[in-house]
């Protein structure tokens, strides 16, 4: 399996010498634009090579405030300068996260001889500032290698970002930046594999061996272990298909842990639909069905890695689902982990099966938080758009605390319900439950669903990434075509709120 690794990325108190890129902002004050970040120096020198001031220029090549603009200027000494719009002049780390990540990916494609070292210039002092500056260029410089292994020529040598704060909380929050972005990264490199290279054996490997090194502890149930240990769900959805079934457990229990968390992702490596059978068109992107449990997976990875004291439990519940001889049928009746019988409406709704065994045996372990990730259904794309996941939660206390890291993170979800009565919708005549409603509130019956595998006294929040998982569309801000590794942020966050 192919891995993107990240540039070196260094912490600096002034904009280095020899840096090939000067990355600045153009910011909304008071109505009119304003330069943030640039070097007097720099300034300076671009202002007497072109005769005006710099701003003057930048606005004449169509530099703008606006977040998303980005303007290539040729500086002084063949050094190229990149305006990026910050939006206004208070700026959130989003903003800046932003910025940073439109600065690289235009860096990134910049004709050269030689891999660039590009400089950030975007006047973060405060930590959180830093941090976001550190992410977007990170997070903007990533490319998939090929599957052969061809890598793109690496087209960025180093970046540096500037903050004139020497605080050691600045040093910290870089440090903390360059883990979570190795985890995304890892999560989208996951989702961006095709489903023949990974599949449930495979991906169990990889996560082993991502974490090797950590102090997490994993374990991994393959098909004899499922069957032996009553997982229905993992085994019918995964039936179909030559390439069994697994689930991995990751288990990090550090000494003085302050809560226990529980993460449960969904691990389809490729919706077919099965015998339910994807059109053409649904099912291209298929290979992106993992992405709950690639982002379970990573963020517990970075956790780890930042040594939070916090106790987590990962679940990947990873699956294929195909439709053959041996796939399991609309009206079956499964038997889940822990003995809950389903009535399986529609193979196509596959994740909250393998999802329910996974949840009920995460209930075992007793943790504060139960909290899962799947791109669960195409019904919260329709609610939500492409960019913002839905949440639903056992309660608003429980949703509050994970809308509040996910803020802090600078990811979009958004609180959907999960209405009195929904779940008896999901009455049937031969089971205890079936596992689809009506075509009425998809995101928030399959929540429904979930739920009831839930212990009830444990809080327990459900995030839909469906829609934002993977962009189907052209890169922007920090974000690529492809995978995008959403989630993990939030989780990595999630863990830091939980540690005090
Ligand atoms: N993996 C899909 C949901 C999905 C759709 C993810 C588009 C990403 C992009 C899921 O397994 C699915 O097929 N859901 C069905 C459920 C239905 C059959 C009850 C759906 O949403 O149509
Ligand atoms: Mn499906
Ligand atoms: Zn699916």
């Amino acid at each position: 399996m192919t891995s993107f690794s990240l540039p070196a990325l260094t912490l600096a108190t002034s904009c280095p010498k020899d840096a090939d890129v000067v990355v600045f902002g153009v910011a909304e004050s008071a109505g009119s634009p304003v330069l943030v970040g640039l070097p007097d120096e720099v300034e300076r020198r671009a202002a007497k090579q072109f005769g005006q001031p710099l701003l003057a220029v930048a606005r004449s090549l169509g530099a703008d405030s606006k977040p998303g603009s980005t303007v290539v200027l040729p500086g002084a000494d063949g050094r190229r300068l990149i305006a990026v719009g910050l939006g206004n002049i208070d700026v959130t780390p989003e903003q800046v996260r932003r910025a940073a990540g439109n600065g690289v990916r235009t860096a990134s494609g910049l004709k050269s001889e030689r891999p660039l070292r590009v400089a950030i210039c975007l006047d973060a002092v405060e930590p959180e500032v830093v941090k976001g500056a550190a992410e977007g260029a990170l997070l903007g410089s990533y490319a998939f290698v090929k599957v052969s292994g061809a890598q793109a020529a690496e087209s960025i040598a180093a970046l540096t970002v500037v903050s004139s704060s020497g605080k050691p909380e600045v040093r910290g929050a870089v440090e903390t930046a360059k883990t979570v972005a190795a985890a995304v990264c890892l999560a989208r490199d996951w989702v961006n594999t095709p489903a023949n290279v990974l599949y449930p054996q495979t991906f169990a490997e990889a996560a082993q061996a991502a974490v090797k090194g950590t102090r997490i502890d994993v374990e991994v149930l393959d098909e004899k272990a499922l069957e032996r240990g009553g997982y229905g769900g993992l085994l019918a959805v995964g039936g179909g298909s030559s390439r069994p079934p697994r689930l991995v457990r990751l288990s990090y229990a550090p000494r003085g842990a302050k809560a226990h968390l529980a993460v449960v992702g969904k691990g389809i490596t490729f919706d077919t639909g099965g015998l339910n059978l994807k059109p053409s068109d649904g099912m291209y992107t298929m290979k992106c069905d993992m992405a709950g449990a690639a982002a379970a997976l990573a963020a517990t990875r970075a956790i780890a890695q930042l040594g939070l004291k916090v106790r987590v439990t990962a679940y990947a519940a990873m699956a294929e689902n195909m439709p053959s001889g041996t796939a399991y049928r609309p009206s079956d009746v499964l038997t889940m982990y822990g003995g809950t019988t389903v009535e399986n409406v529609n193979s196509d709704a596959e994740g909250r099966l393998v999802m329910a065994d996974a949840l009920a045996r995460a209930g075992e372990d007793s943790p504060d938080l139960i909290l899962d990730v799947a791109t669960l259904t195409g019904a919260c794309m329709v609610a939500l758009g492409e960019r913002v996941a839905g949440l639903m939660a056992s309660d608003d206390q429980a949703a509050d605390h994970v809308l509040d890291a996910a803020e802090s993170a600078g990811e979009a979800f958004w609180q959907l319900p999960i209405p009195d009565g929904t779940r008896k919708k999901l009455d049937s005549k031969v089971a205890d439950l079936r596992s689809g409603g009506n075509r009425y509130g998809g995101a928030l019956t399959a929540a429904a669903f979930l739920q009831t595998f839930v212990p009830g006294e444990i809080p327990w929040a459900h995030l839909d990434i469906a829609g934002p998982a993977f962009n189907d569309e052209g890169p922007y801000d920090y974000v690529p075509s492809g995978g995008t590794g959403m989630a993990v942020r939030t989780l990595v966050a999630l863990a830091q709120s939980l540690q005090s």
